[in-house]
């Protein structure tokens, strides 16, 4: 690690002013950090875009609030729910069959939800999805503000969107209340060092600092401070260069790819369908399903025979996201690599059946209730009808697909044991092996 780190790694004193209360640096660099991401305010976070998330549901809904959100949203959010006691209504999220994917929300879908729960306080959406598919925010901004609730946006893996005019608009260009970004995913600063940006009168930004703080740590690390400071100058002075190459080099990947036998990487012929606005041209979901592998197969191979880490497989697609840290030479190696493996693997057709994702169960408890009942284990092949106890994902991505309070079905008990048998990563449950499932008593 070498001394400089560990030199930087000071804590709270007067001359580095307060994460909690800022007067001096903190503010002066959470004040530009505001300006580079159009917002009226910007706050640290050093627990990353979880705390961030929690913090802004925590600032709008009280318990028993009505929150209206897609249901692929990711784990951190069921933590804010547990945490503020909102009951979720959930959009359905679009997926593509083909892909096997989830999309953004339809407008209508968000309108439908508005209309029936005029009470909800807030809407949530993702800009964008894990896969780069975008929403019409903007369109769902003025919709949701117009019945007075407010706009949250899981900025997660838009933190560069704010920085090129070709990129879909960012939630604070979209007229969004409040943003949550991982400046350590798409930008340039450290793991676990976040940003929640906010505009406008709805919400007073004293309580939205005074929630923010409820989960803050007390030893905020200055070195991940600093480089939340360092990635929105960099961002600001040099992001549209940067990302303009980002851009370029991602479609000159998407191009080479789609030649190649048994592969799609889908582009700008995506905008327009369901659930589809726009999408982040930096993301490559690469469809294998062609080449009879599933995208967690591919994602060994790529680490094995390559050195290759992906974001993220799932059954049919492995996702590289093409950043400012890439050059020609890394993206070269990925298209090498997938020239290679079309080569050894287009033939073998994909004989497996289509995964269904299934419906979004019906809640019979919300969640704050859910994790706080008695609960029991129970076969899990035998558990249809059960009330969920735990959050089950498949991770990555991170969406669940039952959670605590839900009513478990045999169509989600098929799903998940297909999933065990392609050996996908699942997690959230107290029994690894899933045999048996913790129910409500
Ligand atoms: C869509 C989405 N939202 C929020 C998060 C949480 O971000 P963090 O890991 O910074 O806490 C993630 C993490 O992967 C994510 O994918």
């Amino acid at each position: 690690m070498g001394r400089r780190v560990f030199q930087l790694d000071l804590t709270l004193m007067p001359d580095l002013d307060s994460i909690f209360a800022p007067q001096g640096v903190i503010k002066e660099a959470q004040d530009l950090a505001a300006e580079a991401f159009q917002a009226d305010a910007a706050y640290f976070i050093v627990n990353g875009t979880t705390a961030g998330i929690q913090g802004m549901i925590m600032a709008v809904c009280r318990p028993g609030d009505k929150i209206i959100l897609p249901r692929n949203v990711h784990k951190s959010v069921f933590g804010a729910l547990i945490l503020s006691g909102a009951e979720p209504i959930y959009m359905p999220a679009e997926v593509d069959s083909e892909l096997g994917i989830t999309m953004g929300v339809q407008l209508d879908q968000v309108e439908h939800a508005i209309r029936a729960y005029p009470e909800a306080k807030a809407v949530f959406v993702l800009n964008p999805t894990y896969y780069g598919m975008v929403s019409d925010l903007p369109a769902m901004v003025t919709m949701a503000h117009d019945y007075n609730m407010a706009v949250l946006v899981d900025e997660a893996h838009g933190a560069h969107f704010a920085f090129h005019p070709l990129l879909p608009p960012s939630a604070m260009e979209a007229g969004a209340d409040l943003a949550a970004l991982s400046i350590h995913k798409m930008l340039g600063s450290l793991t676990q060092s976040s940003l929640v940006v906010q505009q406008g009168e709805r919400l007073d930004p004293a309580y939205v600092k005074t929630v923010l703080n409820l989960t803050q740590t007390t030893s905020p690390s200055y070195v991940l401070l600093a480089s939340l400071d360092i990635a929105r100058k960099q961002a600001y002075f040099d992001g549209e260069k940067m990302l303009r190459r980002t851009i370029n080099l991602a479609n000159w990947a998407r191009h080479e790819l789609n030649s190649l036998p048994g592969i799609y990487v889908f582009g700008s012929e995506m905008i327009g369908r369901p659930g589809c606005a726009s999408i982040d041209p930096t993301k490559l979901c690469i469809n294998v399903r062609g080449l009879g592998l599933s995208g967690r197969a591919t994602e060994e191979i790529l680490r094995r025979d390559w050195r290759l880490q992906v974001e993220l497989s799932d059954p049919g697609n492995v996702l590289a996201l093409i950043t400012i840290g890439d050059d020609k030479k890394s993206v070269r190696k990925l298209v090498s690599a997938f020239y290679d493996i079309s080569r050894r693997f287009f033939e073998r057709s994909l004989k497996e059946r289509e995964l269904i994702v299934p419906g979004i169960p019906e809640l019979a408890l919300v969640p704050k209730e859910a994790f706080y009942a008695d609960k029991r284990p129970h076969e899990f092949k035998a558990a249809a009808g059960k009330i969920c106890g735990e959050l089950i994902m498949a991770y990555p991505p991170g969406i669940p697909i039952i959670c605590p309070g839900e009513i478990i079905t045999e169509e989600i008990i098929s799903y998940i044991e297909e999933l065990k048998q392609k050996k996908t990563w699942l997690q959230g449950m107290a029994d690894p092996t899933l045999e048996h499932i913790r129910v409500i008593r």
